[in-house]
């Protein structure tokens, strides 16, 4: 998979992507990620990437002008309709639909470029959502300065789907979300600590037994925690 960002902090990437399952992903050729900074494909003298809001308001929009250029070099058509099979673009934005295991899933399985739009200041111009993007995602119902950290979280959910980035320790099968409950809790040695002992069910060697258990406990974790998740309608495809 290739993933290019565009954002108008490609610093702020620098480093993110350097560490554990996405770095020996990068290495071992799984994925291709890259930032771009907006303002290098601005064509004006000033280089703007923001203006002002039509009909006012407080701050500044991010232009259409420089990120349909970024989507066209990359994409070679800023025509949605058009864009090669397997490339789907992103626009991180608190408006989006929200980013669920589901939906990291269905990206990872479906494509094969990814280009991120990270949303900045009060908003990107609408033409940018309505001509170029395939899906407007939010990481959840709070407000971030702008779709970077946002980014991170999109790239990291998916790339660990991918074949083999994950290696064959461990698989994310019987992760969280994946089995629509929340996972249950671990222990590893010592079998006793400042007097908290690990529940004997793991000590005994009996997997079925350990099986129910863990069960049991996903199950307790997920009423106490997430009860939504129990009710349904939470694994629901979707792109547009
Ligand atoms: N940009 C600002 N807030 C955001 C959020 N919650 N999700 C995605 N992008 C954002």
């Amino acid at each position: 998979m290739k993933i290019d960002v565009l954002t108008i902090f490609p610093e702020f990437f620098a480093q993110v992507f350097e560490f554990g399952i996405i770095r020996r992903a990068k290495l071992a050729g799984i994925v291709e990620i890259s930032a771009h900074d907006i303002r290098e494909f601005a064509t004006d003298k000033h280089r703007m990437v923001d203006d002002r809001p039509f009909g006012g308001g407080d701050g500044m929009v991010l232009k259409p002008e420089p990120i349909f250029a970024a989507i066209e070099w990359l994409l070679g058509t800023s025509d949605k309709a058009k864009y090669p099979n397997g490339a789907r673009v992103v626009l991180l934005t608190p408006q989006g639909r929200q980013l669920k295991q589901s939906v990291a899933k269905e990206l990872a399985d479906e494509t094969s470029h990814l280009v991120i739009i990270c949303g900045r200041y009060e908003g990107v111009d609408e033409r940018v959502n309505k001509t170029l993007v395939t899906h407007e995602i939010s990481i959840g119902d709070y407000v971030l300065s702008g779709g970077e950290p946002a980014a991170v979280v999109l790239v990291d959910s998916m790339v660990r789907l991918l074949p083999g980035a994950l290696g064959s320790e461990t698989s994310a099968i019987n992760e969280s979300f994946a089995s629509g409950m929340l996972d249950y809790p671990h222990y590893t040695r010592p079998a006793e600590y400042r007097g908290m002992k690990v529940p004997d069910v793991l000590l005994n060697g009996n997997h079925a037994e350990i099986e129910k258990w863990r069960y049991a406990m996903a199950l307790e974790k997920t009423k106490l925690n997430r009860s939504d998740l129990l009710e349904g309608d939470n694994g629901e495809m979707w792109s547009r």
